[in-house]
């Protein structure tokens, strides 16, 4: 086993970057906003193994104009275009509140350009209560940052690289699937001293409202997320994990709405997994995977999540 993981007593639980996670479910950035919605009003979100925020930039953002969100079959389109208030206004207003829950807290980093990734990530390095950095170099709602940066490999190693120089803790990349070959920016961001990768973002696409005749979200494109893309998350996973096995901590997103969807995430080799869009139509979503993911290891038998992941790389066929 990779040394930057240790299984803990319960079934689910691990070390992972000396950090203790109480099970590998994780709820995806931008859909959960920063928890407080939920835990006020829903269920504990100390049950969550993390809870990834909203991205954030070191200047409030307003986001695109509306219409910014489109129901698609089998999936969501999205142009939210980053709106946040800022680094600064999260850290004293909305952190504090989030540490009331005993859960490990990830924050997404956003800049527009180079200087603004490192000023966020400089401050979010500081900044207590704060766990790990997800680097968010795949949105595809923005003309500046985001997916610019995560589509060329040159452009992300250079940031990464920068990054690391200036950041303590783990440092995850969160990857696009909007590219010719994953593996180049998985290459580039493990050469350049990513702790982990996040696979995937959401695919860009565009949905036509045929009475108006034209696009119906503002910016024309947006980010496909939801059950539509599972299979292409899972394909990405398994790519990695073939190339890097436990040389690099995988987790991932894209498309999971129920156990199954988790474990197949976790066969191609995610160590955890990230609930999106089905936060929307389920926001129990997580908490039934979670107990979902321990009645599957129990019926089969097994004694520890992490014996699952990669599993699906085992099996040889008979020639
Ligand atoms: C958005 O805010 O437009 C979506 C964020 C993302 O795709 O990373």
């Amino acid at each position: 086993m990779a040394n930057f993981i240790k299984p803990l007593d319960n079934s689910l639980s691990y070390e992972l970057f000396g950090i203790k996670f109480k099970n590998p479910v994780w709820t995806a950035s931008g859909c959960f906003s920063y928890g407080l919605e939920v835990a006020q009003n829903l269920f504990d979100i100390s049950k969550l193994g993390a809870v990834v925020v909203k991205g954030l930039s070191y200047k409030p953002r307003t986001g695109n104009p509306p219409q910014r969100i489109v129901e698609t079959p089998s999936g969501m389109l999205n142009s939210i275009g980053l709106q946040n208030p800022g680094v600064e206004y999260f850290a004293k207003n909305i952190l504090p509140k989030l540490k009331e829950y005993d859960t490990v807290i990830v924050a997404n980093v956003f800049g527009e350009d180079e200087e603004e990734y490192l000023k966020v990530g400089e401050y979010l390095n500081k900044t207590e209560g704060v766990d790990i950095l997800e680097l968010n170099v795949s949105c595809p709602n923005v003309k500046k940052g985001g997916l610019a940066f995560g589509s060329d490999p040159d452009t992300l190693y250079s940031l990464v690289s920068k990054l690391k120089e200036v950041v303590e803790k783990p440092l995850l990349v969160k990857l696009s699937p909007n590219i010719t070959n994953i593996l180049d920016t998985a290459q580039a961001s493990v050469e350049a001293g990513a702790d982990g990768l996040v696979l995937i973002n959401t695919l860009l696409g565009m949905a036509i409202d045929v009475e108006k005749e034209q696009p119906i979200l503002a910016t024309k494109t947006g980010g496909l997320s939801g059950p539509a893309i599972l299979p292409i998350a899972v394909r990405m996973i398994y790519q990695v994990y073939e190339r890097y096995g436990t040389e690099i901590p995988i987790i991932g997103v894209g498309g999971i709405s129920n156990t199954e969807d988790a474990l197949q995430h976790i066969l191609a080799g995610a160590l955890a997994v990230q609930i999106g869009t089905a936060l929307f139509f389920d926001p129990y979503s997580p908490l039934k995977i979670i107990e979902g993911l321990e009645n599957h290891i129990n019926r089969k038998g097994y004694k520890h999540i992490l014996e699952l992941v990669g599993k699906a790389h085992k099996l040889k066929l008979e020639s």
